[in-house]
């Protein structure tokens, strides 16, 4: 068995926060506990300050009750993955072990390796087209991929540069990309061989579970041209692997300022628009908040109404609290870089997320949230 996050490893890790984690900090999903706040490792610059910064601040937030970790092969070329890959060596040695900690990452994004090379086209046929890992024809918008050779490419790195032998979670990146320039039919196509290599890598062990990480697809109308159908992406894991497919996980941005998957009834099944986080619900797919800071926009200057229903200490606080409380958001990411945001956001370790009571409340007052 190669090792992965587990049902018993992260029950063992929320133990070790007992004594003060919240009730409901801790949630289950895809047989996993998760904390309800993540890590992010998208912004910052490729330089190696900001790589020890990450890796300090990924050990930080796992000694302070957030085991879950989200990555992209593209973040600062490669070089967040490997800030984490890093953090959890120094774990290990602090006596935290893999199956405690739920790590996902992302493909789908050409990116270079560490730094941006004099050439970038040269370095991409060299890296790529010349050993035939992928073809110009399977190029979206000059930079996303999902043929399953290069997937099956940068799962490989993306282990690497982690210091795994397992994920357990890998998504597609923003895969609307490739609705640019091809067809939705095209795009199920595609999608379908994607994930018939992504069961291919859980029963080689490789992944836990797949999912897709998207910007807009989730959150635009539904006749949008980018516009994306859980139903339609589900049902293709289903007629690839029948019920048991692991097909388990979406990641979309929700904030205070993008509060689609829980307003918009953009996903239509039988003749009936549902929002996200309803239709996932049913499917049993989790759902993890990206960008719960609007990229540190929201932790200053949120109108009056939101401290009135959460409380809290400041807008950092309060933006967090109404991305992790949301109904059907298991956990909400947050990039952080500075050991000092992960000690101040580890606040909410000890906060009970927001009743749906409350959360309602800032609805009910007529905010568009
Ligand atoms: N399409 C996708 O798949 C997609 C898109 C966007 C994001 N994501 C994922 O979601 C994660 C979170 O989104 P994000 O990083 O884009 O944006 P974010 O979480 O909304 O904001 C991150 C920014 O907020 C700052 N910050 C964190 N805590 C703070 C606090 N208490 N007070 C003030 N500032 C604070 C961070 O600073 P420091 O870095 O200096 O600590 C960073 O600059 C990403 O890292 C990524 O893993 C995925």
């Amino acid at each position: 068995m190669t090792k992965s996050a587990t049902k018993e490893g992260t029950r063992r890790y929320a133990q070790r926060f007992a004594a003060r984690a919240a009730s409901g900090h801790f949630r289950e999903a895809q047989r996993m506990l998760l904390s309800s706040l993540g890590l992010g490792t998208y912004l910052g610059q490729p330089d190696k300050m900001t790589d020890e910064a990450y890796t300090a601040a990924v050990v930080a937030a796992a000694e302070s009750g957030i085991n879950l970790f989200d990555s992209a092969i593209n973040y600062r070329f490669q070089r967040s993955e490997r800030s984490i890959g890093a953090a959890l060596e120094q774990l290990a040695a602090k006596g935290f072990s893999r199956e405690e900690l739920v790590l996902a990452t992302k493909g789908g994004y050409l990116t270079p390796d560490g730094s941006m090379p004099a050439d970038a086209n040269e370095y991409f046929f060299r890296e790529y087209i010349q050993p035939g890992i992928f073809t110009a024809k399977d190029l979206a918008a000059g930079s996303h991929c999902m043929a399953p050779k290069f997937l099956k490419d940068q799962l490989g790195r993306s282990l690497k540069n982690l210091r795994v032998e397992c994920l357990d979670v890998y998504y597609l990146h923003n895969p609307e990309t490739q609705l640019s320039e091809i067809a939705k039919p095209e795009f199920l196509d595609r999608l379908r061989t994607a994930f018939e290599f992504l069961e291919s890598a859980v029963a080689a062990g490789e992944i836990r579970y797949y999912g897709v990480a998207t910007w807009n697809g989730f959150r635009r109308d539904p006749r949008a041209e980018d516009a994306m159908q859980l139903a339609d992406i589900a049902q293709t894991a289903q007629e690839i692997a029948g019920g048991m497919h692991h097909f388990r996980f979406v990641q979309l941005p929700f904030n205070l300022g993008m509060p689609e998957a829980l307003t918009l009834g953009n996903q239509i099944l039988r003749e009936r628009g549902r929002t996200l986080v309803e239709l996932a619900g049913d499917l049993d797919i989790t759902v993890i908040a990206s960008a719960s800071l609007l990229q540190g926009q929201l932790a200053r200057n949120l109108p009056e109404v939101v401290a009135e229903a959460f409380g809290l200490e400041n807008a950092a606080e309060r933006a967090l609290q109404f991305a992790r409380s949301a109904p059907g958001i298991t956990a909400a990411l947050v990039g952080m870089s500075r050991v000092e945001h992960v000690k101040a956001n580890a606040r909410m370790v000890n906060v009970a997320p927001a009743t749906v009571e409350d959360f309602g409340k800032l609805f009910a007052r007529g905010e568009s949230a």
